[in-house]
């Protein structure tokens, strides 16, 4: 009997290395990337079979997590709080975060696993977290489809414009739920100001002005410094991280880019940790299907003391302007007051996983689909390839068929 495609050790897979990326001699603009070649993957997981037992209202949806570190455990965590939920199973590589979990979550009695592809074929499982580095996300991804599991899985989805498009191919025709951890769109304070302005009141939108600048890098030595500074393993931070904030970009705007240019680099903590080859500063602008212009910039190095700092995304229009964290409309005019269509954000943790779970029990909607999920990324991926290529770069290039927003 052939063995579930979950359960054969990808090694077997031809690993394919490449390239994307202008020079040569410059570091910055190369990334690879490991493909596995995973037309079977794909193949088998389309042909996925029939649905698990259906779920009541009362009955708990047994829950897996894949990656207990610093998300996985935080996620966890929270899930617990919601009602039907039992942690059954954890997976981590690493004794000590998997010991830490299992101990967080001991009221559930969870069976450790060290391997993923044995926690897939944990008795009854229904659903799987996957919270482990960017680069595992499309294998984990497509492995829980072929294993039939309704599957929450961490932004970015993919780290390649080419998993982006493997990924939501399956994923389209994926007869269970696949949520992507893109928690902004739960954001109730974004879903009304977004709202005010899809319903016109802005006008037309021409712009965008967005950034996502923090006083300081992330901790070299921090217990997530193994992936996170060496691109072929994040994406770059601009596919790590900024993926939540273009993803809201592409929300407000309700359209996805056309083309891509920019600049950036690792301007200040260079080489730190060793061998780090990701930005720390970066500026893109973005041109979107509907006209609408948007600029976009990361810095890790913005002063704590110095103003205007922090997240913002300025949404400009016709009859002036609107600020998402603040909820806030600026009309036009010099005598305009501000007028408040939110309250700003506030903080529900477990807003997102918990309409993930309202989607498996009650049909929908969900609150980050692979739509949602490979756009963001493949946003994300176009604004670096075109940083690193030093180029402007289009969304057709991906050949990526995604829905429209
Ligand atoms: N949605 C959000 O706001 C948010 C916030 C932080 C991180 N994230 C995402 O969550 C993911 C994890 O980030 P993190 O900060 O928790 O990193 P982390 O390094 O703290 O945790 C990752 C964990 O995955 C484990 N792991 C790695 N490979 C594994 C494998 N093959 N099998 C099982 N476990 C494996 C590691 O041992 C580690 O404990 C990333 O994709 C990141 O982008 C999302």
């Amino acid at each position: 009997m052939a063995l579930p495609l979950f359960l054969v050790d990808c090694s077997h897979f031809s690993l394919l290395f490449d390239r994307i990326g202008g020079e040569d001699n410059n570091p910055m603009s190369i990334i690879q990337r490991r493909h596995f070649l995973m037309g079977s993957l794909a193949a088998s997981t389309l042909a996925a079979g029939p649905k698990l037992r259906a779920q009541s209202a009362n009955s708990k949806l047994n829950t897996g997590f894949i990656g207990v570190g610093n998300r996985g455990s935080y996620v966890m965590k929270g899930v617990m709080t919601l009602p039907g939920v039992q942690i059954s199973a954890v997976c981590d590589i690493k004794p000590d975060r998997l010991d830490a979990a299992a101990t967080a979550a001991r009221t559930h009695n969870p069976k450790t696993y060290t391997d993923w592809r044995e926690l897939l074929i944990h008795p009854d499982l229904d659903v799987v977290f996957i919270n482990t580095p960017c680069d595992t996300h499309v294998e984990m991804s497509l492995s829980a489809m072929d294993a039939h599991k309704h599957i929450y899985c961490e932004k970015p989805v993919a780290i390649t414009g080419d998993s982006v498009g493997w990924l939501y191919g399956a994923a389209k025709k994926y007869d269970k739920v696949f949520t992507v951890g893109q928690q902004m769109r739960s954001y109730e304070d974004f879903q009304k100001s977004i709202q005010w302005v899809h319903d016109g009141n802005l006008g037309e939108i021409v712009m965008v002005r967005a950034q996502r600048h923090a006083a300081q890098d992330l901790n070299p030595e921090g217990s997530s410094a193994d992936w996170f500074f060496y691109n072929w393993r994040s994406g770059d931070v601009l596919v790590e991280m900024s993926v939540h904030n273009l993803d809201v970009c592409n929300w407000v705007i309700g359209a996805y880019p056309t083309r891509a240019a920019g600049v950036g680099g690792n301007l200040i903590y260079k080489d730190v940790p060793p061998g780090r080859n990701t930005m720390d500063g970066y500026s893109l602008d973005y041109e979107y299907a509907n006209g609408v212009k948007m600029n976009y910039s990361q810095v890790f190095f913005h002063p704590a003391s110095m103003p205007n700092g922090g997240q913002y995304f300025n949404v400009y229009g016709e009859k002036g302007a609107v600020e998402l964290m603040t909820g806030t409309f600026y009309p036009h005019g010099r005598e305009a007051k501000p007028v408040k269509l939110a309250e700003g954000i506030k903080k529900d943790d477990v807003a997102h996983q918990r309409r993930f779970y309202e989607c498996i029990r009650n049909g929908g909607p969900n609150p980050a689909d692979a739509r949602v999920g490979c756009s963001g990324a493949l946003t994300a991926i176009m604004g670096r390839d075109a940083i690193y290529q030093k180029r402007l770069v289009t969304w057709k290039e991906y050949s990526v068929n995604i829905d429209p927003a």
